[in-house]
C-alpha cells in the first residue's frame, strides 16, 4: 500500500494524517476536504534547499517554490519561513504574496503573455525579478521601466529545444511552445542584446523549464549543458557574464506505487553536476543555481477527501461484462487533472484502509460529463457514506478547481501534530453568486406577468 509523508493506518483502520484521523476530519470540515500534511510540504522545502546548498560550495543557490501548484496566503507563509522564494505567474498569485506578508523582493515574476497592468503593479510593488519571456515583453518593459524611471531586474526564459518524457501538454523546453526565446533560432541572443541595451533593465540571468513530472532527470541534463554552453556564447558574444541560472521545475511525484521518481537529493546530484561539467568545460565562473520546483514540493503532501455517494453497477461489452461506477461528492471541479492530461491516482477507503483493496471499480465525479477520475481502480469493499481518500492531490487541483455546475471550491486544511486548521475555506453558495449582477431590465416585472 501507498502512503505518504505522515499516512498512516491507527488502531481503527482509519487513515490518520498528521495525527488527524481524516474520519473525525471529514466530520469537523465536511467533505470534499483537500488535506495538506505539513511536515511533509516542511521537509520537502528544507530537502530541496539543503540539497542545492550541499551539492554547490562554490556558488550560491536558490530555492523558489512554483505557486502555480499550490497558492494560498498559508502556503506563502510557510515559504517565507522556510526561507524559499517564491514563482508567481498572475496579479492574483502577487496579489496572494502581498496579503500574505510575504517580501516581495523574493517573487520571480513569470508569464508568456504579461500585460502592461501585471507588469506595472511588478514595479509599484518592488517585485524582485521578472522572467521576460519573449522580445515584445523586454520592449514594453523598456517602456515602462523608461515611464516610470525605475530600474528592474530580470532573467530571460529560452527555450532550450529538447522534448521531455512526459505528457504533451506539460511538455515546454521543446521548440514548438509558446512559451520564452529559443536558443536554436537566434532569438534567445537577441533577447540577450535587447536587455543588455535597455538602460534600466538590470539582466541577472537566464531560466528554462523543460517540462513538469519528469521521472528522470535525462531532459534537465541536456537543458543544462545546452543552458550553459549559452552563457559561454553571451559570454563571447556580449561580455556580458550570466549571474543566475535557473533551471526551473519538473521533478515528478508518485501518483501511484510504480512511479519512481529519483529522490530529491538525486535530482538535485545530476543537475548541478551536469552544469559544473560545462562550466569546468568553457572555464565560466559559477552563477546562482535556481531550482523552481511545484508538484515535487507539495503534490504528495496533499490528499483529497471524498464522500462516497451512488454505486452502481453497468453491462459492458468487453470481459468482465460489466463495471461498477462509484461516484464521490466532487470530481474535476476539483481535480482537472484526470480530464485534461489523463492523469491517474492512488484511492484509498479511508475507513477501510485495513481491508483487502481488492474490489474493481471506476470512480467516478458527480459533474454533468464523464469526469472518471479512476478508472479501473482497486478499493477495499465500499458502500455509500464511506469516505474515499486520494493521494498525491497537493499540486495543480487545489489551484486548477472550479466552481463548473456552480460547485463551492472544498476547504484546504493544514495538519500536524494531531491539529488540523483551515487554510482555505469552503466556498459558500452565496460566494458562487457574490459576482452575479442582474441589470435592471432584467428584474423588472415579467413580460405579461
Ligand atoms: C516556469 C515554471 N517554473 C516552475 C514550474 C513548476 O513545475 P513543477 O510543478 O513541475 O515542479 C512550472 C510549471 O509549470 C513553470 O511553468
Amino acid at each position: 500500500m501507498m502512503l505518504l509523508g505522515t499516512q498512516r493506518i491507527n488502531g481503527q483502520g482509519h487513515l490518520e494524517i498528521g495525527g488527524c484521523d481524516v474520519t473525525g476530519l471529514a466530520r469537523q470540515f465536511g467533505t470534499p476536504l483537500y488535506i495538506v500534511d505539513e511536515e511533509l510540504l516542511r521537509q520537502n522545502c528544507r530537502r530541496y534547499a539543503q540539497a542545492y546548498k550541499r551539492l554547490y560550495p562554490e556558488g550560491e543557490t536558490e530555492i523558489a517554490f512554483a505557486g502555480k501548484a499550490f497558492l494560498t496566503a498559508a502556503m506563502c507563509a510557510i515559504a517565507d519561513q522556510e526561507d524559499l522564494s517564491l514563482d508567481v505567474a498572475s496579479a492574483g498569485e502577487i496579489h496572494t504574496a502581498l496579503k500574505a506578508g510575504y517580501p516581495m523582493s523574493r517573487l520571480m515574476f513569470h508569464g508568456n503573455n504579461k500585460s502592461v497592468a501585471e507588469l506595472e503593479l511588478a514595479l509599484e510593488v518592488k517585485l524582485g525579478r521578472i522572467v521576460a519571456d519573449n522580445l515584445p515583453e523586454l520592449d514594453l518593459l523598456d517602456q515602462i521601466t523608461r515611464q516610470r524611471s525605475q530600474s528592474c531586474d530580470v532573467l530571460l526564459r529560452l527555450t532550450p529545444g529538447i522534448d521531455p518524457h512526459t505528457h504533451k501538454l506539460i511538455r515546454t523546453g521543446q521548440a514548438d511552445t509558446k512559451f520564452g526565446l529559443n536558443i536554436k533560432d537566434g532569438s534567445a541572443m537577441a533577447g540577450v542584446k535587447k536587455a543588455l541595451a535597455a538602460p534600466l533593465i538590470n539582466l541577472k540571468g537566464i531560466h528554462c523549464h523543460v517540462g513538469s513530472q519528469l521521472l528522470d532527470t535525462e531532459a534537465h541534463e541536456q537543458a543544462a549543458a545546452i543552458m550553459v554552453a549559452f552563457m559561454k556564447e553571451v559570454l563571447d558574444d556580449t561580455g556580458y557574464a550570466v549571474e543566475q541560472l535557473n533551471m526551473g521545475g519538473g521533478l515528478g511525484i508518485r501518483y501511484i506505487e510504480s512511479h519512481q521518481p529519483p529522490a530529491i537529493e538525486d535530482f538535485a546530484e545530476r543537475i548541478i553536476t551536469a552544469i559544473r561539467t560545462e562550466l569546468t568545460r568553457f572555464g565560466l565562473n559559477p552563477p546562482r543555481i535556481i531550482q523552481e520546483p511545484g508538484r515535487s514540493i507539495v503534490g504528495e503532501a496533499g490528499t483529497t477527501l471524498y464522500t462516497i455517494g451512488t454505486i452502481k453497477e453497468v453491462s459492458i461489452t468487453e470481459a468482465p461484462g460489466k463495471r461498477v461506477y462509484l461516484a464521490v461528492d466532487g470530481g474535476m471541479s476539483d481535480n482537472p487533472r484526470p480530464a485534461l492530461y489523463e492523469a491517474i491516482y492512488t484511492p484509498l477507503v479511508a475507513n477501510k484502509a485495513n481491508e483487502p483493496a481488492d474490489w474493481e471499480v471506476t470512480i467516478a465525479g458527480k459533474h454533468c460529463e464523464t469526469d472518471t477520475l479512476i478508472k479501473d481502480a482497486r478499493i477495499a469493499k465500499a458502500v455509500a457514506g464511506d469516505l474515499l481518500a486520494v493521494l498525491s492531490t497537493g499540486a495543480y487541483n487545489y489551484s486548477m478547481a472550479s466552481n463548473y455546475n456552480r460547485f463551492p471550491t472544498p476547504a484546504a486544511v493544514l495538519v500536524g501534530g494531531g491539529k488540523a486548521e483551515v487554510i482555505a475555506r469552503r466556498d459558500t453558495l452565496d460566494d458562487l453568486v457574490a459576482n452575479d449582477v442582474i441589470p435592471d431590465r432584467l428584474s423588472a416585472a415579467r413580460v405579461g406577468g
